[in-house]
């Protein structure tokens, strides 16, 4: 039995479903993403592994033993809230050996215990001599280092974290995020977070756990669901994408208008196929190069956003929509194109990938 386990858990709200018959296997010192958009379950299924919300139906198992029933105090875990979970009357110090007092840990430990954890997890989360700081005194990360400081003090053997990075500012949350996941990785604890910022997500997870409307979509790799979506649900909510669409000729070929390209995977003759082309998987060539799968396109538009440009093309063969490209600025810098252009571009076979067909 894997370490956390969770067997056809549903919860409703009224007539509403929060979380329809969810199953997921979380495998000891993992680091699990809940990712979906918002109202899609996320924080309830959270809630429920806390013991703070009581489904409806189905069971969950921690370490092997059923804890479906479980008070939130007799479950072990730790737990960080998307913000202002502090309690603002308490020092920092107050706040982290809050936890220690409430639970299990606390026995036998007397106050020279309690006070050497404090100053020890502080400088876990890099914030060492803020004991005597009220939260009010602090930054949102320094509040939110401490609540993970709170969260972990009790050595837990769980930790749960909802969307504690979405009120911080770019650059905070970039920082954390890593400070987090080195955290993680070196106490081993298992860690389920979540979150519906995508980039967060494939940047953090071992596996990404993607939710839409209470029921689990796809589990898996960031690789695997960046690259493989298992539906359009998955590809459009993973990253930027061009849905194109047109019947199979021969099990290798794909006809769009007047267009013929090659997919690498086979395909069903005569039927029509879903393609999803990731923007960075488009290819500019030079104007008279007669690549494989490259055809004309015209541009639309060119947005310069630092690191890479994205470029919008037209092209009425592929598909009625523009196609959205992306190219790095390094490889632009000696092909300036400006909307109004004809260029030629391509999708390699490999990057033609099939959507599965919906079920
Ligand atoms: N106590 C409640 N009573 C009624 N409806 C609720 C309750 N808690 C949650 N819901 C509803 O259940 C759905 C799922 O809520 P949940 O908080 O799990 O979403 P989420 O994925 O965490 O979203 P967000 O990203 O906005 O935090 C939402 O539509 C919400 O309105
Ligand atoms: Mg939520």
């Amino acid at each position: 039995m894997a370490h956390l386990e969770i067997r056809n858990l549903s919860k409703h709200f009224g007539a509403f479903v929060a979380l329809e018959q969810v199953n997921l296997a979380v495998e000891r010192g993992e680091f699990l993403v809940l990712l979906g958009p918002s109202g899609c379950g996320k924080t309830t299924l959270l809630r429920a592994i806390a013991g703070l919300e009581r489904q409806d139906a189905g069971q969950i198992f921690h370490g092997g033993e059923e804890i479906s029933a479980r008070s939130p105090a007799l479950r072990d875990y730790g737990i960080v809230f998307q913000s202002y979970a502090l309690f603002p009357n308490l020092t920092v110090a107050g706040n982290v050996a809050y936890g220690l007092k409430s639970r299990k840990a606390d026995r036998g430990v007397g106050r020279e215990g309690v006070r050497r954890r404090v100053v020890e997890m502080l400088a876990l989360v890099g914030l060492p001599g803020i004991e005597h700081k009220y939260p009010a005194q602090l930054s949102g990360g320094q509040q939110q280092r401490v609540a993970l400081a709170r969260a972990l003090a009790t050595s837990p053997d769980l930790l749960l974290l909802d969307e504690p990075l979405s009120a911080l500012d770019a650059i905070e949350r970039v920082r954390l995020r890593a400070e987090i996941r080195h955290l993680q990785t070196r106490l081993g604890v298992t860690t389920i977070m979540v979150t519906h910022d995508q980039e967060e997500a494939l940047a953090m997870a071992d596996r990404i756990v993607v939710m839409k409307s209470g029921r689990i979509q796809q589990v898996g790799g960031p690789q695997d669901i960046y690259r493989a979506p298992a539906n359009d649900f998955v590809a459009d909510f993973i990253g930027r994408g061009n849905l194109i669409e047109g019947p199979a000729v021969g099990e290798r070929h794909v006809r769009f208008g007047k267009l013929m390209l090659r997919c690498a995977e086979p395909l069903s003759p005569g039927r029509a196929h879903r393609f999803y082309v990731r923007p960075e998987d488009i290819c500019l060539y030079d104007t008279l190069d007669q690549r494989e799968n490259s055809f004309y396109a015209y541009v639309q538009k060119h947005e310069f956003l630092g690191a890479y440009s994205l470029v919008t093309l037209r092209t009425h063969d592929l598909a009625e929509q523009p196609l959205v490209a992306q190219f790095s600025s390094n490889y632009l810098a000696g092909r300036p194109i400006a909307a109004g252009a004809t260029v030629r571009v391509g999708i390699p076979p490999e990057h033609l990938r099939p959507l599965p067909e919906p079920a």
